[in-house]
């Protein structure tokens, strides 16, 4: 964050910390600091009988015979243990009372609503199984999934875990490029998709998409719910979900699969140019989403939960489908953008407004009393003025989250102010993709908190700030952020590069799992995430190499050159600014920062446009051909300091770069 609010965060952690509301810790599942103190010894003194505790919530159809069996850096947990992922988050719901409890209340950008019980999520989980099943997809072949935030992504996982077919989910904001790369690296045999998706009114056309993506792939199907009735493109190897689907039989007997059987993929950026495959496995994962929700956010069963997230990222599987689903909760899925209005079909023709309240008015119609957001669209909420939550009564809410990146603490004073009314404790909750689940995590009614602080490590999880040698730094010193001991939902692998897994996160620091993020623990204990200490920027909370973007600048046939970096937005957190040489001849205007911005696009996919693209002669670099990045980060956030350049070849270079930045100003 910009130095501006850092100054704001000292004076808070200083001098205020906020005791978990009244109202709240006399309800909480864990009510007192001290409670959670004692869950958190006990699981410190035996983490195995702990995780088993917390495994034995799912429904097992073979018990486990070891809880761990760890030999760094491959854990299996539940070692012999089998389960069905889909039985834990349906089947034992459907055949309880809670068989005509809401499951997913949903609503479309235009507006447009279902809401579908666990008896009917079972039957449609029942039906799209048997529909894959029909067209040959089989244990362990990958499917990927591409569709918007529709009750369909839910039905697809779910379907997938449901015939052991791990599912790999490709953001529908990606481009065509980037899902073909993710289904070439996993061989998907199929594609769930979307003729379209409604995004701020218009129709991403994913269907298209996929078929750019198609060409020399291992996909033999693609099956495409009709959402938009956007014309498409026909070819044999696609079905429509509503003819394999809708037909199929709503009985489906479960197999039990092994607990370390693969229950999905997700790709993330590293910090090379090629994204990374993370592989979860059934049992340790679904314990830890399964656990996590019902710690972290206390749902009830009159709860409605809203995670804002996308199924495309990780907080989506976590939170939106496979945690809240496992606890029998009420999740609120809705589709479109946050400043999008209904269209005028769905509210009894009175006017619809700009849209800028539409989260707002989402929670009051529907009665949302969790909800979970990033801190760029707290942001965004912000600066579209308090009136729009101020005209709607959110007085259904009583826990607010936040995730993605480090909330400054100006966002979460708003937050609890206009949006919880301090009535509502906020959980600001650090964790990963790898990581499967929350890892650290105030508890709302026991920890007390402070803001822009993730607080403490949930029980279970032992977390360590080090230096480069693996040793734990002292109170309010910055260091790395590693968690010294397995735990249920961690990465198991990089699809098909184990030597990638080992050495990016158990080959920098010695005996543990390095976060790559930067941290510092205050002298209360508290954790404080001070942002990525590799090539990783964190744009609106998505995550991105630079190398990623520079490789998709330099397979431009007009750039020699391109280095990215990550620079401080008030918005997105880190906006990503591009240093580009373009080759001789041709020269680097305006005309070739849009035809740039708009080749990134394509190639990954609208998040990683960049913000600004400076043109240079020449990029700093070391004398052994290094791009000093460091550098071209205090150029792009217009810090004059420079710190050391010594070991720059040519000291001019730098001199022009901030030139030219300071004269586009
Ligand atoms: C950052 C998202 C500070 C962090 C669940 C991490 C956070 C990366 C927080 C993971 C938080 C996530 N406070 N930073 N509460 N939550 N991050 O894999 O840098 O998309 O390494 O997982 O986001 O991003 P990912």
């Amino acid at each position: 964050m910009s130095s501006k609010s850092s100054s704001i965060e000292s004076v808070l952690t200083e001098n205020r910390s906020f005791p978990p509301p009244e109202a709240f810790a006399k309800a909480a599942r864990v009510g007192s600091l001290a409670e959670y103190e004692g869950l958190y010894a006990r699981a410190e003194r035996d983490p195995e009988g702990f995780w088993a505790e917390q495994a034995a919530e799912l429904a097992w159809a073979r018990p486990w015979s070891q809880v761990l069996e760890w030999k760094l850096p491959d854990a299996r947990w539940f070692v012999g243990g089998a389960l069905n992922a889909s039985v834990s988050c349906v089947d034992r719901h459907a055949a309880s009372w809670r068989k005509n409890k809401a499951a997913i209340l949903f609503e479309g950008e235009p507006g447009d609503t279902r809401v579908i019980t666990y008896g009917q999520l079972h039957r449609e989980v029942c039906r799209a199984a048997n529909a894959l099943t029909a067209l040959g997809i089989r244990a362990g072949d990958f499917v990927a999934i591409y569709l918007p935030m529709i009750p369909e992504a839910a039905i697809a996982m779910l379907a997938c875990a449901r015939i052991g077919a791990p599912h790999t989910i490709v953001f529908g904001g990606f481009s065509s490029e980037a899902l073909a790369d993710r289904i070439g690296d996993c061989k998907a045999k199929a594609v769930i998709t979307a003729d379209g998706g409604w995004r701020r009114g218009a129709i991403v056309p994913l269907k298209d998409n996929v078929d750019h993506a198609l060409a020399g792939t291992t996909v033999e199907h693609v099956i495409v719910v009709e959402r938009c009735k956007n014309q498409v493109a026909w070819t044999s190897r696609d079905r429509w979900w509503h003819d394999v689907v809708d037909t199929a039989s709503p009985a489906h007997e479960p197999v039990a699969f092994d607990s370390e059987h693969p229950l999905f993929s997700l790709y993330t950026s590293g910090t090379t140019g090629k994204p990374k495959g993370i592989l979860h496995t059934t049992g340790g994962y679904l314990t830890c989403a399964a656990y996590t929700t019902k710690l972290v956010f206390d749902l009830r069963d009159d709860d409605v939960f809203w995670c804002t997230a996308d199924i495309g990222w990780v907080t989506g599987h976590s939170y939106v489908v496979y945690g809240p689903l496992a606890n029998g909760a009420t999740v609120m899925m809705y589709e479109g953008a946050p400043n999008a209005p209904r269209t005028r079909a769905f509210t009894s023709g009175r006017d619809p407004g700009a849209g800028l309240d539409r989260f707002w008015d989402v929670i009051e119609r529907w009665g949302v009393t969790v909800f979970y957001t990033a801190p760029t669209a707290i942001r965004a909420f912000m600066k579209w003025g308090d009136q729009h939550p101020a005209a709607h009564d959110l007085s259904s809410l009583r826990l607010l989250g936040s995730v993605g990146e480090p909330i400054n603490p100006e966002a979460w004073m708003w937050y609890r102010k206009e949006i919880g009314g301090d009535r509502c404790p906020i959980v600001d909750t650090w964790w990963q993709t790898e990581t499967g689940s929350i890892m650290i995590s105030p508890l709302p009614g026991a920890t007390p908190t402070k803001p822009g602080s993730a607080t403490r490590p949930l029980p279970g999880i032992s977390i360590d700030i080090v230096n480069k040698d693996g040793v734990p730094v002292g109170p309010n010193q910055g260091g790395f952020l590693v968690i010294t001991r397995p735990w249920p939902s961690m990465l198991r692998t990089i699809y098909g590069d184990h030597e990638r897994f080992r050495t990016t996160y158990f080959g920098e620091i010695e005996g543990c799992y390095f976060a790559g993020d930067g941290a510092r623990r205050d002298a209360d204990g508290y954790i404080w995430i001070m942002g990525r200490v590799d090539d990783v920027i964190n744009v609106a909370g998505h995550r991105l190499s630079t190398m990623e973007v520079e490789s998709a600048l330099v397979s431009h046939p007009k750039v020699a050159e391109a280095a990215v970096v990550g620079r401080p937005d008030d918005l997105k957190g880190q906006a990503i600014v591009a240093f580009v040489t373009p080759r001789s001849g041709f020269i680097g205007d305006d005309a070739l920062a849009k035809e740039l911005r708009e080749h990134v696009a394509k190639h990954i996919g609208a998040l990683a446009r960049p913000e600004e693209i400076r043109f240079a002669d020449a990029l700093p670099k070391t004398r052994s051909g290094k791009i000093m990045r460091r550098l071209l980060r205090e150029v792009a956030s217009g810090s004059t300091a420079r710190g050391d350049t010594t070991t720059l070849e040519d000291q001019g270079v730098l001199e022009k770069l901030a030139q030219s930045f300071a004269h586009d100003d």
